[in-house]
């Protein structure tokens, strides 16, 4: 049985995610952008790991897009965000992303890391600019992504943690010969 993570990270936070799941595993691991759907067909099990912006699962569309090509393998995808984790903001997000025929597919949280002064100049003022609009709305009223930007505050913080690929780990295992 071999596997393939495919990761999309703007800031390093879910590629290091994918490398510990390459590291315990033995997966090959590569970015989505340079996959290609004709080499990733050949796995069993494929990963995909995205960092979350504004509720979105990063480079999701090509998932969506290949989906169909897919239909037999073990799919497993895995979200990295800055908020702590939360049930419903989970559910939430995987209604909101993994729709029509990636609906059954298993969904994982990992945190990630926040860190404004080495966002790209696009990103940080993007991010002030939410804020300041964001601050004005009844926090009751909070999209989940908006709670998470209000949350995340300036401090840089790293809250990855290896132990957060243990249920990755245990998906993988499920229902397979494979032993890691
Ligand atoms: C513009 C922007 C939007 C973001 N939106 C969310 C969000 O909706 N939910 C969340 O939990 N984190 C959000 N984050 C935080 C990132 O998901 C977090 O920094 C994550 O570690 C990024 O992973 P990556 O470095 O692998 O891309 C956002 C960050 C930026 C810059």
């Amino acid at each position: 049985m071999n596997g393939i993570i495919l990761y999309q990270s703007k800031y390093g936070a879910t590629k290091r995610y994918a490398n510990w799941i390459s590291e315990e595993t033995g997966f090959d691991c590569v970015e989505t952008k340079k996959a290609r759907i004709e080499e990733i067909r050949k796995y069993d099990v494929i990963i995909f790991g995205g960092g979350l912006y504004a509720s979105g699962i990063a480079g999701l569309s090509f998932l969506k897009k290949h989906i169909n090509q897919l239909s037999g393998k073990k799919i497993i995808v895995f979200f990295v965000g800055a908020s702590p984790y939360e049930e419903n903001a989970f559910k939430q997000i995987v209604s909101h992303n993994m729709q029509d025929s990636l609906a059954d597919i298993p969904c994982f949280y990992c945190r990630g890391a926040w860190d404004m002064e080495n966002m790209s100049i696009v990103d940080r003022n993007l991010c002030k600019l939410l804020r300041k609009v964001v601050a004005k709305k009844n926090p009751e009223e909070y999209e989940i992504w908006e709670k998470a930007l209000m949350e995340a505050g300036d401090e840089k913080c790293d809250w990855t943690d290896k132990s957060y690929i243990a249920p990755i780990l245990n998906a993988v295992r499920q229902n397979s010969n494979f032993s890691i």
